[in-house]
């Protein structure tokens, strides 16, 4: 997959990206991500990428000009599946939107920031708005962070054990069963004596158990009796 987050703080996933699941799938060649700087794409003189809105009203809005470059540069060599645009407004993401997105071949991601970014942008290159949770973030990076993540994992071979991302919360619709590990007894709390017997059928039913009080108790939205 090859995936292109356009912002105007490319610093921002430098950590996030260069760490753990993500950087063992870039470096198995399984993602290719490229951070593009909104900022080159600016025309005027200073570079910048904001101005204020028309009709008045607090906050700047993300220009058109700087965006729509970049885009469309992106554009002229590679054809992009989907141009997701992080925002508060957006569909709320979910395993199953994680899921699709994980088997694109190439996605775009732009991140805004201050007030918004002109609705024009939205209008002509966006095919898919995402928001992360009800709640306001100061731009759109941890989101994409966030974004990338969920999806990348899921790629076939990013995960050394191919079952963990399917045993993942959520993946059919439930929250995993506990886990634990050594040591079985510490200062008296006891690991439950199931997981200590070797018996592969009763713990898979265990843990199907499990799951399933705690997705009731927990999470009963997400809980369809058949
Ligand atoms: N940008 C600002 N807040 C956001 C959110 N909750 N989800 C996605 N992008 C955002």
């Amino acid at each position: 997959m090859r995936l292109d987050i356009l912002t105007i703080f490319p610093e921002m996933f430098e950590g996030a990206f260069s760490l753990s699941i993500i950087k063992r799938a870039q470096t198995k060649g399984l993602v290719d991500i490229h951070i593009a700087n909104i900022r080159d794409y600016a025309t005027n003189k200073h570079k910048r990428v904001d101005d204020y809105p028309y009709g008045g009203g607090s906050g700047m809005v993300m220009m058109i000009e700087p965006i729509a470059l970049c885009i469309e540069h992106l554009q002229s060599k590679t054809s992009y599946d989907e141009i997701i645009f992080m925002s508060p407004d957006g569909k709320l993401l979910d395993q199953k939107a994680a899921n699709n997105l994980s088997t694109c071949r190439n996605l775009m991601i732009l991140c805004g920031h201050y007030k918004g970014i002109d609705e024009r942008i939205r209008e002509k290159y966006i095919t898919r708005e995402i928001s992360i949770g009800n709640y306001v973030l100061s731009g759109g990076e941890l989101a994409a962070a966030v974004l990338t993540d969920s999806i990348i994992r899921l790629i076939p071979g990013v995960l050394n054990d191919e079952t963990s991302a399917l045993s993942d919360s959520f993946q059919d619709d439930m929250i995993s069963a506990p886990v634990y590990t050594r040591p079985a007894d510490y200062k008296g709390m006891k690991v439950p004596e199931i997981l200590l017997s070797g018996n592969d059928k009763e713990i898979y039913q265990w843990r199907q158990n499990k799951a399933l009080e705690r997705t009731k108790a927990r999470r009963p939205d997400l809980f369809i009796e058949d």
